[in-house]
C-alpha cells in the first residue's frame, strides 16, 4: 500500500521512535513529532542506510502540521495517537491539517483503540466514547468504525479499515487500522456541497 512514489512520511505521536526507524529502514524520509521529547533531543535527519532517514521533533502535532508547506508529503501515519485525549472539533482540525499537507492521493493511515478494546467504558464518561480510565489519569477517545468514516469524510476517501486483537494476554487491546486518502480540492468541495443539500 505504501510502495510506488511514497516517499516523505509525517509521523504524529512517535513515542520513542520505534516505527519512524522502521520506515526509514525500508527507505522512507520520515519526520515524527513527539510532544513528551525534550528540545535537547532533536536531531538532524539520521540516515538507515540507503535512502531511508528519520528526524523527531519535539512538539505539539498540530503546530508541527501547520509549519510543514502544504502538499508536501506523501503519507501521515501515526499508531495510539489519535487516542490521546483530543476532542472531535479537535480531531477534524488535526484532520484537515493532515489533509492540507498531503499530497493529492496521499496516505493518512492510522492505528487506534476501537470502542470494542477491553478498555472501552472504563472509567468515567468524559463525552461520547471518551473514558478518564483512572481518577485524574488519562482519558482516551475510542474509534468506532462509524467514527473513523465521519471525521476524514470531509476531505479523505475511505481505503481500508480492518480490526484485531493485538498486546500481551495480561494487556490485550483491540485496534482499528484506518487507511484514508486525500481527496483534491475541489472534490472534497464537491463532497461538502453535496452533503450540505
Ligand atoms: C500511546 S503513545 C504511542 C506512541 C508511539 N506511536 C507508539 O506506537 O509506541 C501516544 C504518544 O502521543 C504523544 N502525544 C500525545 N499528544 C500529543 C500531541 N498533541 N502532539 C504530539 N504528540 C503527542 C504522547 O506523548 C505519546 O508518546
Amino acid at each position: 500500500m505504501l510502495g510506488g512514489r511514497t516517499r516523505d512520511l509525517l509521523e504524529l505521536g512517535s513515542g520513542y521512535g520505534r516505527d519512524a526507524v522502521f520506515f526509514a529502514r525500508h527507505g522512507f524520509r520520515v519526520q515524527g513529532v513527539e510532544l513528551a521529547l525534550e528540545t535537547g533531543q532533536v536531531g538532524a535527519p539520521r540516515s538507515t542506510g540507503g535512502e531511508g532517514s528519520f528526524a523527531l521533533v519535539p512538539g505539539d502535532a498540530q503546530g508541527f502540521l501547520e509549519r510543514q508547506p502544504a502538499h508536501s508529503a506523501d503519507a501521515v501515519y501515526s499508531n495510539l495517537f489519535y487516542n490521546m485525549d483530543f476532542t472531535a472539533p479537535e480531531h477534524r482540525v488535526l484532520f484537515r491539517s493532515v489533509w492540507r499537507v498531503l499530497r493529492p492521493g496521499g496516505l493518512h493511515l492510522y492505528s487506534v483503540r476501537s470502542t470494542r478494546d477491553p478498555w472501552f467504558g472504563r472509567g468515567r464518561s468524559k463525552g461520547k466514547d471518551r473514558y478518564e480510565i483512572e481518577p485524574g489519569g488519562i482519558t482516551l477517545h475510542f474509534f468506532s468504525r462509524a467514527y473513523a468514516d465521519w471525521v476524514g469524510s470531509a476531505r479523505f476517501s475511505p481505503v481500508a479499515r480492518a480490526e484485531a486483537r493485538e498486546g500481551k494476554s495480561d494487556f490485550p487491546v483491540r485496534l482499528l487500522y484506518v487507511v484514508d486518502r486525500a481527496r483534491g480540492a475541489r472534490a472534497s468541495v464537491r463532497n461538502r456541497r453535496a452533503r450540505a443539500l
